[in-house]
């Protein structure tokens, strides 16, 4: 990660104090009707870019520069909601790939999610080309574990690990890996909704997040460091199954307090 420097742009800062009252870690003074960046030791969340209306503030050491917009794009909330009622964890996929340009948008839906601390710890691995390669892995580590799972798991007795158990013929998958738990799930969740939103039918694998974790031949082959875990692997591809009504789900347990 390169080095981010906040810079002040004095000549065209007029001291409104926005980017003062704005800043989560108190790190910004205002100084003879001037903003003054205390400290460079901050979170970086960049809220002094995103808010001061002269555009006084800026970021070093981005890939990107900031964009500009006249209000922020909501959603539809009755439709989001049905988009989420009517979604089903897909397990029968079509032959059909999946083009780089979706690949590449569900990835931005990770990549623009919050992450504590402004962390963004979360990284991810494309299985496209040797999707096979992996999953012929996991599922030799889930066959030897097996026997154990049936004497603890009443589930387990009937499972069968065929070589498809992971992937099911998925055309993707997108292994979300990450040093923080919560980062990578609402990373995964924003990437699935991403995915939904482009058609596709998606299958959380925690199955495949297992073997991945525990298997170190699978770690090693998917070139995983110590302290990362594999947090979501979404098998995305076309839906090979149409559902007709929703599945039934537990009312929400809600204590107003
Ligand atoms: C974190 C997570 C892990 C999951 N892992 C698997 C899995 O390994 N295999 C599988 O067939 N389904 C898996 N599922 C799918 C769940 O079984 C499914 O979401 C649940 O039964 C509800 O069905 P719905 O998604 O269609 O509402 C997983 C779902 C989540 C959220
Ligand atoms: S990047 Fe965030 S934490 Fe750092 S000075 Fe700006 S607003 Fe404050
Ligand atoms: S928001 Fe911009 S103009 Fe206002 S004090 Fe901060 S840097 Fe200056």
């Amino acid at each position: 990660m390169k080095e981010h420097r906040i810079e002040v742009d004095t000549a065209k800062c007029i001291g409104c104090g926005m980017c003062r009252r704005d800043c989560p870690a108190s790190n910004i003074s205002i100084t003879n009707k001037k903003a003054v960046i205390e400290s460079q030791a901050c979170i970086k969340c960049g809220h002094c870019v995103a808010v001061c209306p002269k555009a006084a503030v800026s970021m070093t050491g981005f890939d990107e520069p900031p964009m500009e917009f006249k209000k922020p794009t909501v959603l539809d909330p009755q439709q989001l909601l049905d988009a989420i009622r009517t979604r089903r964890t897909i397990r029968q996929f079509k032959n059909q790939p999946v083009a780089p340009e979706v690949i590449a948008q569900i990835i931005e839906a990770g990549r623009l999610t919050p992450s504590g601390e402004n962390a963004q710890d979360v990284s991810y691995i494309v299985l496209k080309d040797h999707i096979e390669r992996y999953e012929k892995m996991a599922v030799r580590f889930f066959r030897r574990l097996l026997p154990f799972a049936r004497l603890v798991n009443p589930m387990a007795k009937n499972k069968e690990i065929d070589d498809h158990f992971f992937f099911n013929k998925a055309p993707a998958v997108i292994v979300i890996v990450a040093k923080d738990e919560i980062n990578g799930a609402l990373a995964a969740s924003n990437m699935a909704l991403m995915a939904e939103a482009n058609g596709l039918g998606v299958l959380y694998s925690g199955f495949f997040c297992m073997a991945a974790n525990m298997s170190r031949s699978l770690r090693k082959a998917l070139g995983l460091k110590r302290k990362n875990r594999v947090i979501a692997t979404l098998v995305l591809g076309y839906s090979g199954v149409t559902y007709h009504r929703t599945a039934q789900k537990e009312t929400a347990k809600i204590r107003f307090l």
